[in-house]
């Protein structure tokens, strides 16, 4: 089979979030289960930066933008682990710039930016020798495409017969535009109706993703529940309600090559299971040198890796924090970019408290995986959480979650109860309301259960010993194209 996968981000090569991960993972899975995968995404300045092997393939070609033509040159290269091709669509104007989509404020052609990422895409494709069995898009950036595909390059033999497969990652981003960028899509004006990709108003990629799709997943069995009602659907819920008959939620995977505690080079010792408080020791003398501050080591160290934004429940950690970081019974660090607001809360909390907690602002892999190492205790208090990567980078290194009992935490993580605790299935602390009391309730449960040795251990072990790598979902990805496949395409005439 087929698949053309394209995403906007795809680890190593540039991320801003779990997108990135699950585009830089997913195509080896499906390439190790016979898949012929190959990977599109924007050749960003970001993407020469690291100094990967990204070579220029010498194809180009134009792509229209409503009167105008913009020129698209690919570049290629290889996924860790060489299993899947990655193809990089080049223009300077839109893509040699310092961040992936803006920001503070989104870049305000980001309609023009995503319009030529997905035609390019698909020219690209239909330049290929051998067709397209499936085109999985991801999140707002790739919508247009199985328009696109449907309405434009439908007389192209090698995107003729494809079936295409949206995946939401994320329904509180959807790509609203103003409706004149209806004419840089080059799409015929009927179709800017409330049934398919006008909103309120206003063009919204997303939506035209899900109407024009044959197939729509998202990264959870809850989350896709969730945004089939509202607020979850964050206004699609309607659309999405139409189309419950084609909706699948396939819980993510992760890396378990890129995220090996034992093999791991952003840490200064390997450590598995059997070593992991000796493991953990020495990651968390790498973190106080990085740090410049001493680590106690015998509080536990409780970490958050995220977005600092909305979505992650930052507010419900800054009021605990507060109450909380005068008490000695943990030591905190929180390493994270967003919005200037919560940065600067933040920033205040770690001046008022400098020996008991750590803000450090800024994107950086190797911390995270550091921190990961380092941490007992890894906070997920998410308002909404689509999937969510970072429990589950924090269960294999060892780490026990925090998590609030909503999406993709819901589908991952068993909450630490004596029947649990018991059989075995414990692996983390789930607490449900919204509210900066649950999470601290939470988070007492665990210091009280880190000062059990056995208990603790118990857990630990647990965690690490779960399988939280991309064969299982891979196979459902695989299943499930197979099914679409087998199906006529969705009729949106
Ligand atoms: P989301 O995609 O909503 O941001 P996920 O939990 O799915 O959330 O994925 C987040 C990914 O981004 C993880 O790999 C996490 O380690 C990484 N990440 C987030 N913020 C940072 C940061 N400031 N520095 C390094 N990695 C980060
Ligand atoms: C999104 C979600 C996150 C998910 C990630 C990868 O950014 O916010 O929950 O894990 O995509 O699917």
């Amino acid at each position: 089979m087929r698949v053309l996968m394209v995403a906007s981000e795809a680890a190593p090569f540039a991320k801003t979030g779990g997108l990135a991960d699950v585009a830089g993972a997913l195509p080896s899975a499906l390439a190790r289960l016979g898949c012929d995968v190959t990977l599109v995404v924007p050749a960003y300045r970001e993407v020469f930066a690291k100094g990967l092997p990204v070579e220029p393939t010498g194809l180009s070609f134009e792509v229209p933008m409503g009167a105008r033509r913009l020129e698209a040159r690919i570049f290629g290269g290889r996924l860790p682990g060489d299993a899947a091709r990655v193809y990089f669509v080049a223009n300077d104007g839109c893509f040699d710039r310092p961040t992936l989509y803006g920001g503070p404020r989104d870049y305000a052609d980001n309609a023009e930016r995503f319009i030529f990422f997905a035609r390019a895409a698909l020219e690209f494709a239909g330049r290929e020798e051998r067709p397209f069995d499936i085109l999985h898009c991801h999140d707002w950036q790739a919508g247009l495409v199985p328009a696109y595909q449907k309405l434009v390059y439908r007389g192209w033999p090698m995107l003729a017969g494809a079936r295409t497969v949206m995946t939401i990652h994320n329904m509180a981003y959807q790509g609203w535009f103003w409706h004149w960028d209806m004419l840089l899509t080059g799409f015929d004006w009927r179709y800017f109706n409330w049934r398919q990709m006008e909103c309120h108003g206003q063009l919204n990629f997303l939506k035209t993703g899900l109407v024009f799709a044959d197939a729509i997943t998202t990264v959870s069995p809850t989350y896709a529940r969730e945004i089939q009602q509202s607020p979850g659907g964050c206004g699609l819920d309607g659309v999405l309600a139409v189309r419950s008959d084609a909706i699948t939620g396939i819980v993510n995977g992760i890396d378990t090559a890129a995220w090996d505690p034992a093999t791991d080079p952003y840490l200064p010792r390997g450590y598995g299971p059997d070593d992991v408080v000796a493991g953990k020791r020495a990651a968390r003398r790498s973190l106080a040198e990085r740090l410049g501050r001493e680590i106690a080591e015998d509080v536990p160290l409780v970490a958050l890796v995220g977005r600092l934004v909305e979505q992650k429940g930052i507010d419900l950690v800054i009021e605990m924090l507060g109450r909380m970081a005068g008490g000695g019974r943990a030591r905190f660090v929180i390493l994270g970019t967003g919005s200037v607001d919560t940065e600067e809360a933040l920033g205040r909390l770690a001046a008022e408290h400098p020996g008991v907690i750590n803000v450090v602002i800024g994107f950086d892999e190797g911390l995270a995986h550091l921190l990961f190492a380092a941490a007992d205790v890894v906070l997920v208090p998410s308002r909404y959480e689509p999937c969510g990567l970072t429990q589950l980078y924090a269960l294999r290194y060892g780490a026990i979650p925090i998590v609030r009992a909503t999406g993709g935490l819901v589908d991952t993580v068993v909450d630490a109860t004596p029947e649990s605790l018991g059989d075995g299935r414990a692996s983390g602390f789930v607490f449900d309301a919204f509210d900066a009391r649950a999470l601290e309730r939470a988070l007492e449960r665990a210091l009280d259960a880190h000062g059990d040795r056995d208990l603790w251990d118990g857990l630990v072990r647990g965690a690490m010993a779960r399988d939280w790598s991309w064969d299982t979902s891979a196979r459902e990805y695989v299943r499930l194209f197979e099914r679409v496949r087998a199906a006529p395409p969705v009729d949106v005439h």
